[in-house]
Order: structure tokens, then sequence, then C-alpha cells
């Protein structure tokens, strides 16, 4: 059996659309949704993937700001932006791209945005809003995971869900959500004894470590949903994730592809969160 493909550009360009036209409705009141990204340091990833986000913002119609800092800029400078982003009524999401600079304390960073405007969910009071059942903010990444499973109209209730990596801004707000739609949630880590006997369990199985291959086809169930965070390159630097594709979509019955899977709904995900943001406002 070959598996189903989730097209996460597809189901991004759907959800785009109502954004658009929810941006269109806001804008004609003159509340413009808007967000500010924040980027500090060089790092070729990081300024490809705030880009990639800006560029969404205006194709959708948002107002958005890219300030990029040197990776030596204050922890001090950079809290101050973000107590003036936080009082700027343009602005209703605040997005400031991780990792950061070793000598400014991430943490500091993320409890300085206005909950109400942390449109990335990573906010010590959204994450446990989401804890506790009653989100403000879903973490973009695993939000658009859900959308995927909810877009093949998954029956997670009930489902042996397994997600492999045990971030704060992937796998531990996955698990969450998946929980709380239902499911019976295993978190692996790196430390994980036998990574395969657990994966061999999922019928839903998301992969978010970063090691290009760390799932390969004899650690899938036959038929599971098989979701892949992961964002390499491989030998020949092309863009893989951390699934062995070729091989697992044999295997499972869906599986997302690298590129064109969770990356575009990550994106799509925080247009969403923006959205809500203005709407509230
Ligand atoms: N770095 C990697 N993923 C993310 C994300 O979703 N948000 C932010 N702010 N930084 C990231």
């Amino acid at each position: 059996m070959t598996a189903q493909i989730i097209n996460g550009t597809l189901l991004s360009q759907q959800i785009r659309a109502d954004v658009t036209r929810r941006a269109g409705a806001l804008t004609a009141q003159g509340k413009q949704p808007g967000l500010a990204v924040i980027l500090v340091g060089d790092s070729q990833a990081s300024q490809v993937y705030v880009r990639n986000k800006v560029k969404a913002c205006e194709d959708c119609g948002f107002y958005s700001v890219l300030e990029k800092y040197d990776g030596d800029l204050t922890e001090a400078a950079l809290l101050a932006r973000i107590d003036a982003l936080n009082r700027d009524a343009k602005i209703h999401g605040i997005l400031v791209q991780l990792p950061l600079p070793a000598h400014i304390d991430a943490n500091k960073v993320i409890e300085a945005i206005a909950a109400e405007k942390d449109v990335d969910g990573f906010h010590i009071s959204n994450a446990g809003l989401l804890m506790t059942g009653q989100p403000l903010f879903r973490p973009c990444t695993p939000y658009g995971v859900m959308k995927m499973l909810e877009s093949i109209n998954y029956p997670v209730r009930g489902a042996n869900a397994v997600v492999v990596g045990a971030s704060n801004i992937v796998g531990k707000p996955q698990a969450m959500l998946l929980l709380q739609a239902g499911a019976t949630v295993t978190i692996c880590n790196s430390k994980t004894r036998d990574l395969g006997y657990h994966t061999r369990n999922a019928d839903i199985l998301v992969v978010a470590t970063g090691k290009r291959n760390i799932v390969t086809a004899d650690m899938v169930k036959p038929g599971a949903v098989v979701i892949d965070v992961g964002m390499n390159r491989d030998d020949e630097g092309k863009l893989c994730g951390d699934v062995d594709f070729a091989n697992a979509k044999e295997v499972a019955g869906y599986i997302t592809p690298v590129p064109g899977g969770v990356g575009p709904m990550t994106i799509t995900m925080l247009l969403v969160n923006t959205i809500e943001a203005a709407e509230r406002n």
C-alpha cells in the first residue's frame, strides 16, 4: 500500500483564503491586522523562515514589520523594543524568532511579550492555558498538525498518538493538543531506549527531532498517519524531514512530505493566530 500524501501547501491555500477574507473585513473597519517579527543575528535558516512569514502576511493583506538586529543586540534593548510593540495599537501579534543568541535569556524575552499578542503561544500563561484545556493561542506547528489530521477526518479520539521530540515549540504542545482531542499520548525524547517499540504502536506518529531518518519504515505501524515536522538537508543539500519518506510511505496510511507538508502549515497557523488576535482586539 502506498500512503496518501497530506498536502500542506494545498491545505494552507484553503486556510489562507479564509484568513485573507477576514483580514479584508477588519481592514474595511480600519483595523488591519498587524504582525511584528523580530530576528536577532544572521542565522541563514532563521532569515528564510522570517522572510516567508512576512511575505505570507503581506499576501493575506496584513500590516507587517520585520525588525532585524545584529547578533550583539543587548537583552535590555530587545526587551525595550518588545515593550514598545506591546503598546503599539497597529500590532496584534509579536513573534521573536528562536533561537536567540546565547547572551539573551529567551524565557525572559518570551515572558516580556504581552500574552494577548503572543501569536507563537510560547508565553508561560499561554502554555498554562493550553495545559489546562483553555488555549488562547495554540503554538503554530502543533496547531497545523491538528488541522492536517482534521483535513483527512482522522478519528483522533481513542487513537494511540506518539510524539517524538519534547521541545516547548513542538513536542510538548503537540502532546497537549492530541491529549485534548482524546488521543492516548506517548512523548518520546532523545533518551528513549527503544524508539521503535513506541512508534510501532502509533496510529498517529508525529516526528519532531531535527534528526534525518530517525524514523525508518520498520518503525511505522501499517496504515498509520505519519507527520514529519523535521527540516533537514540530505547529502545533496536537498530539504528532507526526520522520516525516511521513500520507504515509510509504503507502510503508512497517510504521510506528510518535506517540503510541502508541515512547513507551510506552520506559517498558515501563525496567520490564523494573528487574525484571531486582531479580531479579539
Ligand atoms: N523557531 C523555530 N520554530 C519557531 C516558531 O514556530 N516560532 C518562533 N518564534 N521561532 C521558531
